[in-house]
Order: structure tokens, then C-alpha cells, then sequence
């Protein structure tokens, strides 16, 4: 139960519910959601295993697994992991601290926010307090270790936030013109497919399951050797997506509502990182008398799935430098989230307030050339490249038949199953070609403006 809490805990978290609606929004729709459930369940899924399998066999860190299995060289790419870790947290945690602050914003009732964001996110003391306050949050939990109360706090608070969504969704559907929004997300138009919508959506699903990264190897040590690490990987990917899906269709007749039925602004650059700031207080305002309570407690519900999420980026990086500098928890987490804030400087400074980097990174393929969208680029880039790495390693330097016999504890019935026969086609050939390619296609898309889809 305990590894199923904390794999959730990391997976969940703002990239269902800042980041999967904006995403869906700029990537045309219903037919970028198809596209990511098929990524969620084809592509990712095997990657998850393979993680989840390497971690539970080695009891290793990202980096030390791949030793730890006789593979000396491979390490390189568990340092890529974790310093993709290192990257994500560092802006990731500029996020939670925006979404953080919203929370003392909607218990003040300051509604009007939604029109303020873009001056809320370069004022500078304000989004750089939330940041060092969330900063500290998530290593005094890291420092406890990870196993302790955030995981008894997260069995009440996950069932919570999806029980606020679902009755968001609900009032949703009860607004004007919410069918529009409803259409939008659901009714797919296949011509929005393209590089960039492809791309986008094997992005999110990656970055949403927390995939590429060793993430998933640092927890899967936690799991026992009496589990079904496929069952426990599908019911992880279910939740997941369930989440996501859910907020967006929370989303979208919200933003249909505020915009008297018009979608076409969720699609321009006006939305993209901003939608779920822009779109949520209006309606919180529109709830009357208990808006500002329910408003409050929403975006405190989503600091929180947020920081089960920083938990594990910073996991990652602690749980290595511990093991291979032998440096006590404490120190490690004091040293890894100090460099990390600082590298997350410039993100802090890209919401406005830096000209240079809110604007300087004019690449041909990127929407938008602030710092954030830039960093989010490299990092995701990696999580694809790794998750390649990681099914070529398993499949066939590892062998599969090795990864086969971990899969077979805590799986009695494996060896003559369908499922073994599914997997090792995915990790063998679809895994490898498709991750390959679309690697191609979403660097060539994001850097260099060039489609090929
Ligand atoms: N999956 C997390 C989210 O959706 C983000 C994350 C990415 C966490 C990679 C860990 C590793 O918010």
C-alpha cells in the first residue's frame, strides 16, 4: 500500500491539473486527449514496469541500480534521471508556490486575481517567498524520509481533492454554454493532430506519470516482492489519468462558461500555463458566500497533490547523493534543495519580472519564449529519451528474460501469460521504435520549429 501511495503521490500532482488542461487546450482537444491515453497505456505503461522492476530488484537509487545490475556504463543514464529531476523540481516548485499563494489570495476573496495574473506571477517577493516557503515544505518532508506521515496525510487528502473536483464538474455542467466546453474536450477533430499536438501529448503523459527519470526506480524499492508490480503499475496509470481527465472536465465548460461559449481562446497563447489561474477564481466567485472557502481549500488540495510531487523529484537526487557520497539524509536534502532553488532562479524571474527571461528564448518552435517553456522543453525531452533508454536497457542489455523473472514475484501465473507475451512485444519493438522516433519528432518540433508529422 505504501508504494502504491507515494508512485500515486508523485504522479499526481500539477501536471494533471495545471498542466493536462492547458496542454489539451493548446493541442486542439478531444483528439490530443486520444492521443495521450493511447501514449498513457501503450507507450508508458511498459516503461513503468520496467522501472518499477529495476527498482525493486537492485533496492537502488537511480544512478546505482544500473550498477548494482553489473551495468556499469548505464549509470550515465541514471545520472541523466536524476539531474532531469534536479531540472523539473526546479521550476516545478515555482508552480506550486504560484498555486500556494492563490491559496491566501481566495481566503482573502481576491477573486479579481484571474485578471491580475500576469502582474501576481512577476511580482517578484511575493512568487519568490512561495517558492522558498515550498521549497523548505518539501525537504523537511524529504529529510523525515519518505515513508512517514505524508503518506497517511495523502490517503485522506487524494480522495478529497477528487471528490472536489467531481463535484467541480458537477456545478460545472450547470453553468451557460458548458456543452461547448464539454464538445471541445470530448468530440475529437482529428485535423489538430500534428507534431507539435503529438509531441505535446507523449510529453504530458510522460512527464504526468512521472516516467523517464528514475523516479519510479528511486520508489520502486519500496515495493514488496509479494506484489504484482503490473497490477500495482495499470492501477498507478489508472488513477493517474483518472485525475487528469476528471480536471478537464472540470476545466473546459468552466472556460466555455467564462467565455459565453467561445473556445477559440483556450487553443490562442492567452491561455497555455496561465488557464487553470485565469479560469478558476471567476468561478469560485460565482459560487456566492462559501467561494472564497471553497476556492481556499481547492488550491490547498492542489499544493499538496503538488507536494507529493516535489517529494519525489527531490527523492531522487537525496536518495542518490546519500547512497554514493555516504552524506547523512539531513545534509543531503539541505544541499540538494538549496542548489536546486538557485536553479530555479531564472524560472522565478521568467513570470515577468526579468525581461530576458520572461521573452529571450526565442526558438523556432517554442510558443512561448520564456524560460520556463524553454526548461520545461529540455526536461521533457529527456523523460522521452530516457524512457527509450530505459525499455532498450531492460529489453535487451538486462535481457528480457531477466526483467521476465522479476515480474514473475508476486505474479505466479506470469510466465505463461498473455501479459508477458504483450509486454515483451511493447519493451522488444513498439516501446523502442515509437519512443525513438517521436524523441525525433518532439525535439525537431520544440527547438526547431520543424514538423514532420
Ligand atoms: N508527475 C508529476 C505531476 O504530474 C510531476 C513529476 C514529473 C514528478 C517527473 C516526478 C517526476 O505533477
Amino acid at each position: 500500500m505504501g508504494f502504491i501511495l507515494a508512485a500515486a503521490g508523485s504522479a499526481v500532482g500539477l501536471g494533471n491539473i495545471w498542466r493536462f488542461p492547458y496542454e489539451v487546450g493548446l493541442g486542439g482537444g478531444a483528439a490530443f486527449l486520444m492521443m495521450y491515453l493511447i501514449f498513457c497505456f501503450v507507450l508508458c505503461l511498459p516503461v513503468m514496469v520496467t522501472e518499477i522492476a529495476i527498482g525493486r530488484k537492485t533496492q537502488k537509487n537511480a544512478a546505482g541500480a544500473f550498477v548494482e545490475l553489473g551495468f556499469k556504463r548505464w549509470k550515465i543514464l541514471g545520472l541523466f534521471g536524476i539531474l532531469c529531476g534536479v531540472i523539473i523540481l526546479s521550476f516545478y516548485n515555482v508552480i506550486a508556490g504560484w498555486a500556494f499563494g492563490y491559496f491566501f489570495e481566495m481566503v482573502g476573496g481576491n477573486f479579481s486575481i484571474a485578471e491580475n495574473f500576469g502582474e501576481y506571477i512577476s511580482d517578484i517577493t511575493k512568487v519568490g517567498l512561495y517558492g522558498i516557503i515550498f521549497m523548505i515544505a518539501t525537504a523537511l518532508v524529504v529529510s523525515r524520509g519518505v515513508s512517514g506521515g505524508i503518506e497517511k496525510l495523502s490517503k485522506i487528502l487524494m480522495p478529497t481533492l477528487i471528490i472536489m473536483i467531481l463535484a467541480l464538474v458537477a456545478y460545472s455542467f450547470t453553468l451557460p454554454n458548458a456543452m461547448e466546453g464539454v464538445k471541445f474536450y470530448l468530440v475529437p477533430d482529428l485535423s489538430a493532430l500534428n507534431s507539435s499536438t503529438i509531441g505535446g501529448a507523449l510529453r504530458q503523459a510522460f512527464f504526468s506519470l512521472s516516467l523517464g527519470m528514475g523516479a519510479l526506480i528511486t520508489y520502486g524499492s519500496y515495493l514488496s516482492k509479494n506484489e504484482n508490480v503490473i497490477t500495482s503499475a495499470v492501477q498507478i496509470t489508472l488513477m493517474d489519468v483518472g485525475i487528469a481527465f476528471i480536471a478537464g472536465l472540470m476545466i473546459f465548460p468552466l472556460v466555455s462558461f467564462n467565455n459565453g461559449g467561445d473556445m477559440s481562446m483556450v487553443a490562442a497563447d492567452q491561455a497555455g500555463p496561465g488557464l487553470i489561474f485565469i479560469t478558476l477564481p471567476g468561478v469560485f466567485e460565482t459560487i456566492g458566500s462559501w467561494g472564497s472557502f471553497v476556492g481556499a481549500f481547492f488550491f490547498l488540495l492542489l499544493s499538496f497533490a503538488a507536494l507529493t510531487s516535489t517529494v519525489s523529484l527531490l527523492e531522487v537526487p537525496v536518495s542518490y547523493v546519500i547512497d554514493e557520497f555516504k552524506v547523512k539524509r539531513r545534509k543531503a536534502v539541505i544541499i540538494m534543495s538549496i542548489i536546486i532553488f538557485v536553479i530555479g532562479i531564472p524560472s522565478l524571474l521568467s513570470g515577468g519580472y526579468s525581461q530576458f527571461f520572461s521573452s529571450g528564448f526565442k526558438l523556432p518552435g517554442l510558443k512561448d519564449p520564456d524560460f520556463i517553456t524553454f526548461f520545461s522543453g529540455v526536461a521533457d525531452s529527456f523523460l522521452l529519451l530516457g524512457g527509450f533508454l530505459i525499455v532498450t536497457f531492460g529489453a535487451y542489455v538486462w535481457k528480457k528474460e531477466n526483467l521476465n523473472e522479476e515480474l514473475a514475484n508476486g505474479y505466479p501465473g506470469f510466465k505463461n501469460s498473455l501479459v508477458r507475451k504483450l509486454f515483451n512485444f511493447a519493451i522488444t519493438i513498439v516501446c523502442p521504435i515509437m519512443l525513438a522516433f517521436l524523441f525525433v519528432v518532439v525535439v525537431l518540433n520544440n527547438f526547431f520549429g520543424i514538423s514532420i508529422l
